[in-house]
């Protein structure tokens, strides 16, 4: 037993003491006797000593932000990746690299990096749109009357906006969880729908402001009369969980009043979740840049070792397209209250057990 733990790595949690996320990780390094400690935000900033991490391996869990307003999100954001840029000094084992979350951080990159590899993701412009009439023209231009707007770095669905054009009647909606406040774009957690083509045309140029990725809008499939999509905790080489994102409106993020349920009611067959695994496979591939088979239940130092994918099924064909992938993205409330495998997984490899 003694010789065992000799060789455990030291296992620390950058994160928020009080978080779920916290709560659950610490649960599971209890569980499997792992040497473990939290290192709060609070205590880090872009110049702090790095000697505590020596030798430990260090998973990185984001902030848990207050802050509504989209600007001041931005800033924090900002020092958030200088922070990480930083923390990449350390000289320790990273779960996930501060590189590497800072990439999936950015949609384009993302979005870039999975096509380049022909992996079927959601049709991104290549533009960078600054304003609503920029934006109303390249629809035109490319006769394609339904978008997604989305902030290229933040998450959360904050200041993610569905807009749908009329060719014709010029009769616009948008669907987005922030409204505008005292001139001030403020994240909420209610989607509402706007058909005011003033007030759409000014949140617009807000949101542009903010520096925006645009994407076609891509039908979701159904079940129940609800759209969906899934989000696939893949690590370690392997799919460990799959939730689906029931909801009534264009965008699926569970804080937003959204329902999750299992995919096997779904009932999704064998051609379809084959296909769901091997896009999975090739988007860990592009981004871990080793191979499934190489990274099957090990560690891989210096990159990638989880990642958080959305994914839809197009409605009608069922094709799988990758709508984008989170560095941090593995806290499933279906998972942590009942068998916590996803971090029960982590801890035991992290640890080297
Ligand atoms: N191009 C698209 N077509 C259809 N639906 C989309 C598209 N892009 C985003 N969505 C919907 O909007 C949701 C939020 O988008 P996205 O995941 O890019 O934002 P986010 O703020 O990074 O979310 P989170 O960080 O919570 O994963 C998606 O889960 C999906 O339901
Ligand atoms: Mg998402």
């Amino acid at each position: 037993m003694k010789a065992i733990k000799r060789e455990m790595r030291r296992v620390i949690l950058i994160g928020d003491s009080s978080s779920k996320r916290t709560l659950f990780f610490e649960k599971a390094a209890k569980a499997l006797d792992v040497p473990f400690r939290v290192v709060d935000w609070e205590a880090l900033t872009e110049t702090s000593a790095l000697d505590l991490f020596e030798g430990a391996a260090v998973k990185i869990d984001p902030p848990s932000y207050s802050i509504v307003h989209l600007s001041q999100m931005k800033e924090q954001l900002e020092a958030y990746q200088r922070t990480l840029r930083h923390l990449a000094k350390a000289d320790c084992a990273f779960f996930n690299s501060p590189e590497t979350i800072c990439r999936m951080l950015d949609k384009r990159e993302t979005n870039r990096r999975l096509k380049a590899r022909e992996i079927l993701v959601t049709d991104m412009f290549p533009e960078e749109i600054k304003t609503a009439d920029q934006l109303e023209e390249t629809m035109r231009e490319k006769h394609c009357y339904s978008v997604f707007v989305k902030p290229s770095c933040f998450s959360g669905a904050a200041g993610v906006a569905a807009f749908r054009m009329h060719p014709r009647s010029g009769n616009r909606k948008l669907y987005t969880s922030c409204r505008l406040e005292r001139g001030r774009l403020v994240n909420t957690k209610k989607l509402t729908c706007m058909e005011e083509s003033v007030r759409i045309r000014r949140m617009l140029d807000d949101l542009l402001a903010l520096g925006c990725v645009v994407e076609r809008w891509h039908p979701k499939a159904e079940f129940q009369g609800k759209s969906y999509d899934l989000r696939i905790v893949f690590q370690f080489g392997h799919i460990i969980s799959m939730v689906a994102r029931q909801s009534r409106g264009p965008i699926t993020n569970l804080h937003l009043n959204n329902q999750a349920m299992s995919v096997e009611d779904l009932e999704l067959g064998e051609t379809i979740q084959q296909k769901i695994a091997s896009v999975c496979k090739d988007a860990w591939e592009a981004f871990s840049g080793i191979s499934v088979a190489d990274s099957e239940s090990k560690f891989v130092f210096g990159g990638a070792n989880m990642a958080g994918m959305d994914l839809l099924l197009e409605k009608g064909t069922m094709r799988p397209r990758i709508i984008e992938m989170n560095g941090q993205g593995d806290l499933i409330y279906q998972d942590i209250y009942n068998e916590n495998r996803i971090y029960l997984e982590q801890v035991r490899i992290l640890s080297g057990i």
